[in-house]
């Protein structure tokens, strides 16, 4: 009988790491290709998934199309707790199963909102940037302590926040339908309306997974409820924004700045409405990538493909009820 195949599409996963080991030695062929070995190939990924009977997944587009010509398929075990990139429905009319690895990033997802936050606050990259062509500007910024903090989903990642936030001395007052009690009252947290936190903050940072009611929270009307001196951070899913209302309200002067990790359409296209503006910050959705994190969630999800091919469901399976 033909050994299993596992495609692995995350990029920072190489051949010969401790990820292919495991799977090897677990008994099955192994092959990368992420979307930076594709660049030139022309492979597709529907063609790549073909053959496969698991995938350790990255943030490739995993459509009904993709999942579709997969006969063999039965698991996506993603590297990182964000699954939106993958039709899990697709996924479950086909029975296969689909596994992020949530938890395990929220650490460095964390410490990069307090980064992003800081390099807004007092514009660190636009004097790193300033001295590199030999200027020096002395510009001036805020202080993070004393300052009120609204975070947007106060789940794994936005209670860190939330914690790393008060040890800097800020307020911190928070909005998500499904508050933890008894975090909030521990860390003296006031919960609130969304408006109410988008009028009160001086930073308002976005911990949200994308889906049907999360896309555009962030539009013009909410925008507009923002103080002008304000930050909008967002180290979740570009999706949650409306890009070309935040375009329109920063040059307007409506708000202060943005620092973005992840933008709706990745990596951020030439002609994108956000280029060009000097107080939005945009990084590479590197929010997750510490050699820690990358090291655990790799590692997860992999364990994840192995066992699902065993015949084990692990107990993070999105949608376990639907696999086959
Ligand atoms: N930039 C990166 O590299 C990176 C890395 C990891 C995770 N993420 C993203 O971070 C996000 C949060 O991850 P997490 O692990 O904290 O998730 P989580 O599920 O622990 O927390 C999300 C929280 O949002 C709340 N929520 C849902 N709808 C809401 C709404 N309309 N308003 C306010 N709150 C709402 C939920 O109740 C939950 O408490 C995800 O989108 C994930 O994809 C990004």
């Amino acid at each position: 009988m033909p050994r299993q195949r596992v495609l692995v599409t995350t990029a920072w996963l190489r051949p010969g790491d401790e990820v292919h080991r495991f799977l090897e030695s677990a008994g099955f062929d192994v092959i990368h290709r992420s979307f930076v070995d594709t660049a030139d190939s022309g492979e597709t990924l529907a063609e790549l998934v073909s053959d496969a009977d698991g995938v350790v997944a990255g943030t490739d587009p995993f459509t009904a199309e993709v999942l579709g010509s997969a006969p063999r398929l039965k698991v996506i075990g993603r590297t990182g707790s964000g699954f939106d990139n993958i039709d899990v429905h697709a996924a479950s009319e086909l029975g296969m199963a689909v596994c992020p690895t949530p938890g395990v990033n929220s650490q460095s997802v964390a410490e990069y909102t307090l980064g992003m936050i800081l390099s807004c606050a007092r514009r660190i990259p636009q004097s790193v940037a300033a001295v590199r062509a030999f200027g020096w500007d002395q510009v001036s910024g805020r202080e993070l302590a004393g300052a009120t903090l609204g975070i947007v989903g106060l789940g794994a990642i936005g209670r860190l926040v939330a914690t790393m936030a008060i040890g800097f001395g800020m307020r911190v007052i928070a909005h998500d339908p499904k508050l933890d009690e008894a975090f909030i009252a521990q860390h003296s947290i006031e919960a609130v309306e969304l408006d109410d936190l988008l009028g009160q903050s001086d930073f308002v940072t976005l911990h949200l997974f994308l889906n049907a009611s999360t896309r555009h929270i962030m539009d013009a009307r909410s925008l507009a409820l923002m103080k002008p001196t304000a930050f909008l951070i967002n180290i979740s899913r570009g999706g949650v924004i409306d890009e070309r209302a935040l375009a329109d309200a920063i040059r307007a002067g409506n708000l202060a700045g943005a620092g973005l990790d992840t933008v709706e359409e990745e990596p951020l296209p030439e002609d994108s409405v956000l280029r060009g503006l000097d107080n939005v910050l945009i990084t590479a959705h590197i929010g997750a990538a510490t050699v820690e994190s990358r090291q655990r969630s790799g590692r997860m999800a992999a364990q994840a493909v192995v066992d699902v091919l065993s015949g084990v469901i692990p107990s993070h399976t999105v949608n376990k009820e639907f696999v086959r």
